[in-house]
């Protein structure tokens, strides 16, 4: 997106908001969490509000009071919702920015569905973290309540080849196009596609593990130091990444590959392709950072990889790999 208006001129779209809630898993899992944590008498935040849906399950769980806020024109279509519904009269409609605001007194509860792909993407948790700031009573709580970030390496010419170099690696219709290969590793990009199980060389690990009710907006960059054992010999072709959140005690929201399946998909991270063997021990640093250039909605990412066999280090790498809306 190359502005905030596009941003918001895409969340207008009735169809992205049929997308989401069409996933059952991520919508069931809110309803849960707001029916579990929502009690008679409660004040709620609803921090893009979208098509208001998470706003009406507050109601109907009973909320005293209901801020709806959201800068897309989907609010408009939203507050008629309510109003069919019979809501309407516990939900108010703020179009803007949740920044911009002004609610009081202090809510009970801040709900948000912030996520993009492998989380971070559009960078909304910065929305939600403000508005938790700002907004919060002291002892409220927040829906999400904890999110976490995985990675693992993984083994798939097919994704290497759709979605990373490596279809430059092999004459391209009897023409040799290899060169394109440096281009790629230059620009390369995470996707949003589907892992399957098989293609781990090793099982993924946390690389962020956050209290959404206390941490800063700072504290979603991170700066992770992790280790993998290769459980098999094989070809590391880049990474897989997923998160999971914990949307209140016991409702877990996950987007890992050995779950269901949700919009989020999976998130593929190419790299430059390398042997591996069963019981080397690949130590990896990724970072996440704030794109000061480009679109600011969309984090970097870092990878820095040793990979030791026997005790002696045989590789190194460095790769960036930017985010992207898909
Ligand atoms: C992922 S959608 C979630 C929509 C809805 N809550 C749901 O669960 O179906 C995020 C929504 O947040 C809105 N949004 C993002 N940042 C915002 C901000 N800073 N202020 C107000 N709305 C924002 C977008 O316009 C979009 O409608």
């Amino acid at each position: 997106m190359e502005t905030d208006e596009a941003y918001f001129e895409s969340y207008g779209d009735v169809a992205v908001h049929r997308l989401m809630i069409q996933d059952a898993v991520r919508t069931d899992a809110y309803r849960r969490a707001i029916e579990q944590l929502v009690e008679p008498g409660m004040r709620v935040l609803d921090v893009g509000a979208g098509s208001g849906i998470l706003s009406l399950f507050a109601a109907r769980a009973g909320a005293e009071h209901v801020h709806a806020v959201d800068r897309s024109a989907i609010i408009e279509l939203a507050k008629k919702l309510a109003k069919t519904n019979g809501l309407a009269d516990r939900i108010t409609f703020q179009r803007g920015l949740v920044e911009e605001q002004e609610i009081t007194p202090p809510v009970d509860l801040v709900v948000s569905e912030w996520f993009g792909f492998f989380g971070l993407a559009e960078t909304m948790f910065k929305s939600f973290v403000h508005a938790r700031e700002l907004f919060l009573a002291p002892g409220g709580s927040t829906l999400p309540a904890r999110f976490s970030l995985h990675v693992a390496p993984i083994q798939s010419e097919v994704l290497y080849c759709e979605r990373g170099p490596g279809l430059w690696e092999t004459p391209v219709y009897g023409f040799d196009f290899e060169q394109l290969v440096d281009v790629e590793l230059m620009e390369l990009e995470a996707t949003s596609v589907v892992i399957p199980p098989d293609v781990y060389l090793a099982a993924p690990v946390a690389v962020l593990d956050l209290d959404c009710c206390e941490a800063a907006v700072g504290d979603y960059f991170f700066d992770a130091h992790v280790e993998f054992e290769f459980e098999r010999s094989g070809v590391l072709h880049g990474f897989a990444g997923h998160f999971d959140s914990e949307l209140a005690p016991g409702v877990v929201l996950s987007t890992s590959s050995l779950g269901p399946e949700t919009h989020w998909r999976q998130t593929y991270f190419p790299i430059r392709k390398r042997d591996v063997r069963a019981g080397d021990c690949l130590r990896l640093r990724m970072q996440a950072l704030d794109a000061e250039r480009g679109d600011k909605r969309l984090p970097i990412y870092l990878f820095e990889g040793e990979l030791e066999r026997a005790g002696e280090r045989v590789d190194r790498f460095f790769y960036k790999v930017d985010a992207t809306f898909e």
